[in-house]
């Protein structure tokens, strides 16, 4: 979703606006717009694509001055691309002017009210309608307006709103799209995440749903659209510089990738007492009895995630015990879901703020479930509204395309179901060696990051083929799913994922000759029938490429190319054979000479439905 920054305080605001973009463009990127308050007029400057456009066109223009102001970078939800759609949006009769993360759902109905009221609309978007509502509010109090307004509006909102009226004041509100405060010296910076803020103050608090925040030079406060007071917690922001800077790499994907080993050694530190034999979750330690009666076990998660909380479904049931599923959030949250007692729900996100994944969440909670969270970026709504959780700590992640979140993911999983395990069927010295191969993973990658010349040569053979399988079984048919997401969201080649027997059941007749067919063929219970799905693919014609356990010379005979990954066992496998499948899909996409980090259409975080 989009990226929102504003600025109140004593500095010019144009200069702190680009950067904050800049530092928010992974977020949603089709368009960028700024305005700032000059000599008491809003003035305006939007355009169509990178924030490097908007950039050219404010130099072209001589610049905007004021020391107020906001900027956004969109991805478009109602109206097409277009510079009349980029936010800032103004109402035409008050002054009022407004950008905007997320989607008015009944914005028709109050755009038909506004337009027999004569406003006069100049844009496609749902964000003008709710602009023309704060306006056609407007009694003089601006924070009054936005309340009332937001009173009025269904859907999902992060909006940041000023007015030529209150040149010094702007009002900010959010329900369902992040967004938080940095609380600087005399000035503050309202942004969607930390990155926008963490230059010019550690400290911040984050607006909960409904929260209003009026802001002025002298100060804050916050209430509800009900104009209850509210008293938001400000926090240290964790937040480092280096770690959301390329630091010599290409794109932030690779060095993203190639932090891995460095990632999970961050996220297993302290957590694995191998004298012990136990895994220690300070997050969750204090639902542990709740825990141990768990009778069912729902992950819930979107995308990249759903991948890891599937991983996870294998894992518990295979090492814990307990029956699990995982499942699409956006599905679980309509389907009416029956939820027993004793059962725990997983959300699994790596930016803790997936509207679907929240909102199902929130349904389970509604209907009794323990709530834990899965979650990369602390403090976000997902983390905020758990009952416990397990952060991932792998850092910052900015390429669009997850890599160190999902194996973060399946980590914290992997350390979830050992906790759960050790305290029901799981002997202390079978924990502590789980624990201890659990700890050789980040070697084990290294490893495997010493063969991307290789396995860029490989991707390279096969770079013009339009479509691709990506197939595995067991633990790795989750993998199989994620290594085809991937290679399609950033190389644009269209891949299916599924597991190796199904494919006999229709998608073998998509098999031509030439057509790669990734399999991963570790070490495994179902390694066999693996070889198996192999002959028959390469029997009508099909490349294989395969992801094999080191010193199987066997799997040579039946593949055209074999890409080694270290032994281990079978349920910490995903976490390297997924090594291959990100490289290949990273050279995949700068062969084909696509932007790694934003690719067309996507958004890091999907805060709207
Ligand atoms: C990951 O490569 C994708 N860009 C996307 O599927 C992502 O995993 C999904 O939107 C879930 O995001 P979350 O982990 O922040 O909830
Ligand atoms: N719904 C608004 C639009 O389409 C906001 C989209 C966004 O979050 O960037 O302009």
């Amino acid at each position: 979703m989009c990226g929102i920054v504003a600025y109140i305080g004593n500095k010019q605001a144009q200069t702190l606006l680009l950067e904050g973009l800049k530092r928010l463009e992974y977020r949603g990127y089709d368009s960028a717009g700024m305005a700032t308050i000059e000599d008491g007029h809003v003035r305006v400057v939007r355009a169509v694509g990178r924030v490097s456009n908007l950039e050219d066109k404010l130099e072209d223009l001589g610049g905007l001055r004021g020391n107020l102001g906001m900027a956004h970078t969109r991805w478009a939800t109602h109206g097409g691309v277009t510079e009349p759609n980029a936010h800032p949006h103004r109402d035409d009769k008050s002054g009022v002017c407004i950008i905007h993360n997320g989607i008015i759902e009944n914005y028709a109905a109050i755009k038909t009210y506004l337009a027999e009221k004569g406003h006069k609309f100049t844009s496609d978007t749902d964000t003008e309608v709710l602009a023309m509502l704060i306006g056609e509010l407007y009694e003089g109090d601006l924070e009054a307006a936005v309340q009332a307004a937001l009173r009025e509006v269904t859907g999902a909102y992060a909006i940041v709103v000023m007015c030529e009226k209150e040149p010094e004041t702007l009002v900010c509100a959010r329900k369902g799209s992040p967004l938080m405060v940095g609380v600087g010296n005399g000035e503050y910076i309202v942004a969607s995440d930390g990155s926008a803020i963490v230059s010019h103050t550690t400290q911040a608090f984050h607006l909960d749903d409904y929260n209003v925040v009026k802001i002025t030079r002298s100060g804050f406060h916050t209430s509800t659209i009900h104009n209850v007071p509210v008293n938001p917690k400000v926090v240290q922001l964790e937040l480092e510089l280096q770690e959301i800077e390329l630091g010599g790499f290409s794109h932030f994907m690779q060095k993203e990738i190639f932090e891995q080993p460095k990632a999970l050694r961050n996220c297993f530190r302290g957590r694995c007492d191998i004298d012990e034999g136990r895994v220690v979750l300070g997050g969750v330690s204090g639902f542990t009895k709740e825990l141990i009666k768990a009778r069912r076990v729902v992950l819930t998660a979107q995308g990249t995630a759903l991948h890891a909380a599937m991983i996870g479904e294998y894992l518990i049931e295979d090492l814990a015990k307990i029956p699990a599923v995982a499942e699409y959030a956006s599905e679980f949250r309509y389907r009416n879901p029956i939820i027993e007692d004793n059962t725990v729900v997983v959300a699994v996100s790596q930016s803790g703020e997936t509207a679907d994944t929240l909102a199902a969440l929130r349904e389970a909670k509604d209907r009794g479930a323990l709530a834990l969270g899965v979650v990369n970026v602390v403090g976000s709504s997902i983390a905020r509204e758990t009952d416990a959780g397990v952060y991932l700590r792998v850092g910052p992640e900015i390429g669009v395309a997850s890599t160190k979140a999902f194996v973060g993911q399946v980590a914290v999983l992997t350390l979830v179901t050992l906790f759960l395990a050790r305290r029901r069927y799981m002997s202390g010295d079978m924990c502590a060696q789980m624990m201890k191969s659990l700890q050789g993973v980040p070697e084990k990658i290294e490893r495997i990051l010493e063969q991307d010349s290789k396995i860029r040569q490989v991707t390279e053979k096969y770079i013009e083929r339009e479509n691709w399988l990506f197939l595995g079984r067991g633990y790795n048919y989750p993998t199989a799913l994620e290594g085809a997401l991937k290679l399609k969201e950033i190389s644009y080649i269209h891949a299916e994922g599924m597991p190796a027997a199904e494919m006999k059941h229709g998608p073998i007749a998509l098999i031509n000759e030439g057509m790669p067919a990734v399999f991963i063929a570790n070490r495994g219970r179902q390694y066999e029938k693996v070889i198996s799905n192999i002959q028959e693919v390469r029997s009508r014609g099909g490349h294989v490429i395969v992801v094999a356990t080191e010193g199987d010379e066997n799997i040579k005979r039946v593949a055209e190319d074999v890409l080694y990954v270290p032994d281990i066992e079978e349920p910490l496998s995903p976490m390297l054979t997924v090594i291959p499948l990100q490289l290949m899909a990273y050279h995949a996409a700068v062969l084909r000479g696509h932007d790694v980090d934003k690719p067309r259409n996507l958004a890091k975080s999907v805060t709207v439905e």
